[in-house]
């Protein structure tokens, strides 16, 4: 996929056309999401295609999407998930993955919050282990499609989330020139999040490029699903850019991390990027 630029044009997408996907594309993206890898590989995650978004929508009211307010749509995505240390990272950045495969077919796309699990669980009858941890809302886009030219979900400037060594340190333009950086972050600012909060930080130390999220209000299952799509971005336009680059994820104060980059105590450390 051309990551950098399906990113670049991505926007998510709540006015749907009352029609099913056409079989060819419901396949290729139930296929992909077969072959899709996470995080941590040892966590067992599963993708459900909802089509009979129609009849559905009426039970999801009230547990999914913002305040219970859900996206109409004719299909949806599902995705569940066994509880393992970071297992909410890891299913983002899977989910993504596959919105952004779904954008590439010409397809609609919004991230819904859960707010009903058990309700959800319920209503879709759902028999496996895993823990529903992420759901969209899937579909032809009404009006505009989703490659002309961007809406209004604004984006924070570079120098309102990346900093230059400690936490707050206004970034170095022209060292981020020279390194190429400045366009791989302006681009991964486009990141979704929830209730477009963009609670992302990073701050570059060297090779290092360390991922913290937080802010107030913002409950943790949120901060943690925004930060997994923002370590696949990064990720994936590094990768593009022929910049090979791997995350180390961060459960707890391994290394003092806080006390050395000034880091707020109640900001969380994701993970490190080694450049
Ligand atoms: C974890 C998560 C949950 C979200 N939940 C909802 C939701 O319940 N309803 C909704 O309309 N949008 C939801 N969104 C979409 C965000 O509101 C959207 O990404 C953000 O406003 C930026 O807009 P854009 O995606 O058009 O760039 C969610 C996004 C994320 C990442």
């Amino acid at each position: 996929m051309r990551y950098r630029w399906l990113i670049e044009n991505r926007i998510s997408v709540r006015d749907f056309r009352d029609i099913h996907v056409d079989k060819s594309k419901m396949i290729q993206l139930i296929n992909y999401s077969e072959g899709i890898k996470g995080l941590l590989e040892d966590i067992k995650v599963d993708f459900i295609f909802v089509s009979d978004g129609k009849i559905k929508r009426n039970l999801l009211k009230g547990k999914v999407g913002y305040k219970g307010h859900i996206v109409e749509a004719p299909h949806y995505i599902v995705m569940t998930s066994e509880e393992k240390p970071q297992y909410l990272q890891n299913a983002s950045y899977m989910m993504e993955e596959l919105l952004l495969k779904a954008n590439e077919l010409d397809l609609g796309t919004c991230w819904l919050t859960v707010e009903d699990e058990e309700g959800l669980r319920k209503d879709l009858e759902l028999t496996n282990a895993g823990k529903i941890v992420a759901m969209a809302a899937l579909g032809y886009p009404k009006g505009r499609v989703p490659f002309t030219p961007k809406s209004t979900s604004t984006r924070i400037s570079l120098y309102e989330f990346v900093y230059h060594e400690k936490w707050g340190e206004e970034p170095k333009e022209n060292e981020l020139e020279s390194r190429g950086l400045m366009n791989i972050l302006y681009h991964i600012r486009m990141a979704p999040s929830w209730k477009n909060q963009q609670p992302w930080r990073l701050i570059i130390d060297g090779e290092k490029l360390i991922l913290v999220v937080g802010g107030e209000e913002i409950p943790q299952k949120s901060l943690l699903l925004d930060s997994g799509i923002m370590m696949l971005y990064l990720e994936r336009i590094f990768n593009e850019a022929g910049i090979r680059v791997r995350w180390e994820l961060y459960d707890d104060d391994l290394e003092n991390i806080y006390e050395t980059y000034n880091i707020p105590k109640d900001y969380k450390v994701v993970g490190c990027l080694r450049l």
